[in-house]
């Protein structure tokens, strides 16, 4: 099918390819998700930060690295109509990086966010071209104790959700002192192998040899078996980093598995990476979240040595592990009160205005429809009570309070139900 042109006629709008629509009552799930997401960070002594969706393209290109597939294959990058030369965020870290190095605030500086995330990738299940993450950033400490800090923010978060299967691989990626000898040593391994390399990795394996462990093809697979070991070549600083990272995880009763083929696709991490796998999700893209930290981003974005550390999890991904494990299921919210008004509309006009200024959820018809439309529509609704008013009722001042569950229903003043409805909500108007 040829993409449309502007002046087709027959053009029905549709959302571009790999992006989706997040609708009600599925968009309630995707609240409380957040929220859940909000209240665990906020406890963990995080504050949202809001950066733009499009960047300096150079913020992405530097700080995620060239030679990465989501910079190099991936990236919306566009020029604005002044040349500037922009890009989409592909994800959450380098722009935040970004703001720290602009604005210096207070170290450690603790973050949280949700944010689009826009990636060309190919579209499938589970794999969008623009997604969602929440996610966690510190940065201002090397202390290893908040790399456990912020894995068991992200465990507990799975576990709040219910997850049980997710499965947490970890590793170290070395740092500047002992990575660069280990790149080198990898590099004479794959040289004499190059041939035998995937097409993909045939051609950047020089300039990124690490992505060659991480690569899941036979080919790579099989030449990078006797490869040298990073694990070996960690200095000390490293490896103790690693060893009280183990040790913290431990104590919290966060179980994982070390995996030194564990290289993750953007270029800045340092020492520890990390990520969340679920098997429910079976197959490429069953990766929940993964973070890791990244000592030095500040530095490629122009800002003084920090190091800093995060994660960040994809709200579409975690949502269909929780169908996979039958958990977090979506709770459709119901109405407090359904006005029924059958006198013309007014009254129930007035009426909604005045329940939800005191607190309550009140829904009601439109379009004067039928008594019969209307009680349907009560139904459908969930509201526990209907407040029916017809013309004698409006002639009286009174309404007929009906009992929606049980089918019962007696006939009071108006003021006097309205003022017994605002004594039960427990929610207080804003
Ligand atoms: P990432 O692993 O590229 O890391 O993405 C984080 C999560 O976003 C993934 O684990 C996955 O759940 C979700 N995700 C990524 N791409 C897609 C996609 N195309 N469709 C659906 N979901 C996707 C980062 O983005 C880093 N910024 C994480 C981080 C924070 N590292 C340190 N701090």
């Amino acid at each position: 099918m040829s993409a449309p042109t502007e002046d087709d006629a027959t053009y029905e709008a549709r959302s571009p390819k790999g992006t989706h629509d997040v609708l009600p009552p599925e968009s309630s799930r995707w609240e409380s998700l957040v929220g859940g997401f909000a209240q665990l960070a906020e406890r963990h002594g995080f504050g949202m930060v809001h950066t733009p969706i499009f960047e300096d393209a150079r913020v992405f290109r530097r700080g995620i690295g060239e030679a990465s597939e989501v910079v190099g294959k991936e990236m919306y990058e566009f020029d604005d109509r002044s040349g500037r030369r922009l890009a989409l965020r592909p994800e959450g870290t380098a722009s935040i990086v970004r703001a720290f190095v602009q604005h210096r605030p207070v170290t450690p500086w603790r973050v949280w966010y949700v944010t689009p995330a826009f990636r060309y990738e190919q579209a499938q299940a589970g794999r969008y071209r623009q997604h969602h993450q929440v996610g966690v950033e510190v940065l201002g400490t090397e202390d290893p104790d908040l790399d456990v800090e912020v894995i068991v923010l992200a465990h507990d978060f799975y576990r709040h959700l219910g997850l049980r299967g997710a499965r947490l691989r970890l590793n170290s990626l070395g740092d500047a002192v002992c990575r660069p000898a280990y790149l080198e040593a990898l590099r004479a391994h794959l040289a004499p192998r190059e041939a035998s390399l995937c097409e993909e990795h045939a051609e950047v394996w020089a300039r990124n040899p690490l992505r060659v462990l991480d690569c899941k093809r036979p080919a790579c697979v099989a030449a990078t078996a006797d490869a040298p070991r990073l694990a070996e070549h960690l200095c000390e600083p490293c490896r103790e980093h690693l060893a009280r990272v183990r040790e913290g995880l431990e104590a919290a009763g966060v179980g994982f598995e070390i995996d030194e083929r564990l290289v993750r696709g953007l270029d800045y991490y340092t020492r520890t990476t990390f990520e969340f796998n679920a098997p429910a999700l079976a197959g490429a893209s069953d990766a929940i979240g993964g973070g890791g930290r990244y000592d030095g981003l500040t530095e490629a974005l122009g800002g003084p040595p920090t190091a800093g550390i995060g994660f960040g999890s994809g709200i579409e991904r975690l949502l269909l592990a929780c169908d996979a494990e039958g958990t977090f299921a979506l709770e459709v919210p119901a109405a407090d009160v359904f006005v029924v008004d059958v006198t013309g509309g007014r009254v129930a006009r007035d009426l909604v205005v005045r329940l939800r200024r005191a607190g309550l959820r009140a829904e009601r018809a439109y379009d004067g429809r039928s008594m019969k439309s209307q009680l349907k529509a009560a139904d459908r609704s969930g509201a526990p009570t209907a407040i029916i008013v017809g013309h004698s009722e409006l002639a009286e001042g009174t309404a007929v309070v009906r009992d929606l569950a049980a089918g019962t229903q007696a006939t009071r003043p108006l003021a006097e139900v309205l003022a017994h409805l605002a004594g039960t909500t427990t929610k207080g108007a804003p």
